[in-house]
């Protein structure tokens, strides 16, 4: 009896379905959109250089150093966000190995969502000894600036949309910081309750004991094999121009991720959707960052949905797997070329997108980065080459050539914008699609998922200028290009 209903499924999917989806092709790209993008060279050499020259340290030094009469409370909570390459460049002998070093940490990064998501797909929870921690090394990644305690320490932390839990460095540690948070000079500072089942989280990687002294301890493995424990804790957080979480409650952490050492960094703040991350904590309605390579840093703001205009994206958000915000992908066009995100009819059947805070450029599955770069490569014309430093497969050499802007092939990426709703379509600006590598090098800024991935990781690099909002009341997520 089931196996019949089975069969007849089977039967309904493999071959009537497809016949109907190819009569009613629905994959071309909506009129008013353009076929190509103008990449303005000049400019965008131009905002290299001054992201080169820009001195970073001096940047850091002066956020943390603002004293706390300038730290105005007000309604709105924003964090700014910084681009981690500001303050780590001067580590790199110039823009090619920034960008190096950038992409081969990318590719760790992409490989950690990817286990995460794997895991969470089929178990719904993750079954480990350990908090499972994303540090890899920080580049690539946004920076954000807090003051913790009474009175308030100033300190930097990683922003990441793929974890929940917030953790830093406390004194006393080891080769931390000197400037690490200390709690001995915190008058608000408050160990978690490890007997009461609500405050002490009894999931794997936390317990409660005599043997720990009554602390509500954790452990963590950084994912660059660094191992630590912690303790739960709660203390009052400060935001630049915003208000104040009386009671935020985070990981204390015994010692600095090896590669953090060096670094001015000393935590991560989750901003997953889990019980334990940021958004959670301050019970945000929504939440808008706008990702930029800006030296005044883009804030981030909570419970100020924006008002959506003719030209933003409306799409839903997608509720299992807490850890990440994501949604529907149905396809990419080239021009008006079109690759289908899932090989599986019907015609507009989705793989999951995920729009990740940590990683750079954007990952595809395999099969479909193929098609879509070859689409690319005859659409765009010009002779390609593989980057060997980096691993990018399709780049150009604009050597020779007496170039100050290139005409590139649109690409529009169309998400299921929700039961009953139009497709929504989102097209990138030329300076979003090609990554510059060197002063004459450009990269089709896109790379393929290692293994059997089904689905797309979308990175910073084609988020930048583009506010993402995330409404977590009524689950909805909008993209409005080109306005940060
Ligand atoms: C390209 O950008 C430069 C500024 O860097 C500007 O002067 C120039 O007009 C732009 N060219 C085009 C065609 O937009
Ligand atoms: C950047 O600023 C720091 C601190 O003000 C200074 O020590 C350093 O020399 C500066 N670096 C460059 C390249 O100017
Ligand atoms: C409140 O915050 C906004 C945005 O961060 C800022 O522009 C404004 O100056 C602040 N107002 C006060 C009174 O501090």
């Amino acid at each position: 009896m089931e196996r019949s209903y089975i069969f007849l499924f089977l039967h309904l999917f493999l071959f009537i379905l497809p016949t109907l989806s190819t009569k009613c092709m629905s994959s071309s790209l909506p009129a008013d959109l353009p076929l190509t993008v103008t990449l303005n060279h000049t400019a965008r050499m131009e905002s290299i250089r001054n992201f080169m020259t820009f001195n970073g340290t001096q940047l850091l030094n002066q956020l943390l150093k603002v004293s706390p009469d300038e730290f105005h409370r007000n309604r709105t909570l924003s964090i700014p966000l910084y681009d981690v390459n500001l303050f780590v460049k001067s580590n790199y002998k110039d823009w090619r190995s920034l960008v190096k070093y950038t992409l081969a940490k990318d590719a760790r990064r992409a490989a950690w969502m990817a286990s995460q998501i794997a895991v969470n797909s089929f178990t719904g929870e993750i079954h480990q000894d350990v908090v499972q921690i994303p540090v890899y090394d920080v580049e690539g990644a946004y920076a954000t600036i807090l003051e913790v305690g009474t009175p308030p320490q100033k300190d930097v932390w990683i922003l990441d949309t793929g974890s929940n839990l917030i953790w830093w460095v406390c004194r006393p540690c080891k080769k931390c910081p000197a400037e690490s948070f200390d709690p001995s000079k915190s008058s608000t500072f408050k160990r978690v309750n490890c007997d009461d089942l609500k405050d002490c989280p009894r999931w794997a990687g936390f317990q409660c004991g005599s043997s720990f002294g009554k602390k509500c301890v954790f452990q963590t493995r950084y994912l660059d094999g660094t191992k630590s424990q912690g303790f739960m804790a709660r203390d009052k957080v400060y935001t630049i121009g915003g208000t104040l979480m009386e009671s935020l409650k985070f990981g204390c952490s015994g010692a600095q991720p090896t590669t953090f050492q060096g670094h001015r960094y000393t935590g991560i703040l989750g901003f997953g959707r889990g019980d334990l991350s940021f958004v959670s904590q301050y019970h945000a309605k929504s939440f808008s960052f706008c990702l930029t390579e800006s030296f005044l840093g883009s804030p981030v703001y909570f419970d100020k949905l924006i008002i959506p205009k003719p030209t933003t994206l409306k799409v839903p958000l997608l509720l299992y797997l807490e850890k990440t915000y994501s949604t529907q992908l149905v396809g990419i066009f080239v021009g008006t070329q079109y690759v289908k995100a899932n090989p599986y009819p019907p015609e507009d059947s989705t793989i999951r997108a995920v729009v990740d805070s940590g990683t750079k450029v954007t990952w595809l599955p395999t099969d479909i980065y193929y098609k879509f770069r070859d689409f690319f490569r005859t659409s765009f014309g010009l002779p390609y080459h593989r980057d060997e430093d980096v691993d990018l497969d399709t780049c150009y050499d604009l050597g020779g050539r007496d170039v100050t802007t290139l005409s590139v092939p649109t690409i529009t990426f169309s998400f299921h914008g929700g039961k009953g709703e139009p497709k929504q379509y989102l097209s990138l600006q030329a300076a979003h699609i090609l990554y510059p590598i060197d002063h004459r090098t450009y990269c089709l800024g896109f790379l393929p998922q290692v293994g059997n991935r089904d689905f797309v990781l979308f990175g910073s690099f084609q988020l930048t200028g583009t506010r993402v909002t995330v409404d977590l009341q009524y689950h909805n997520m909008y993209f409005d290009v080109n306005s940060c």
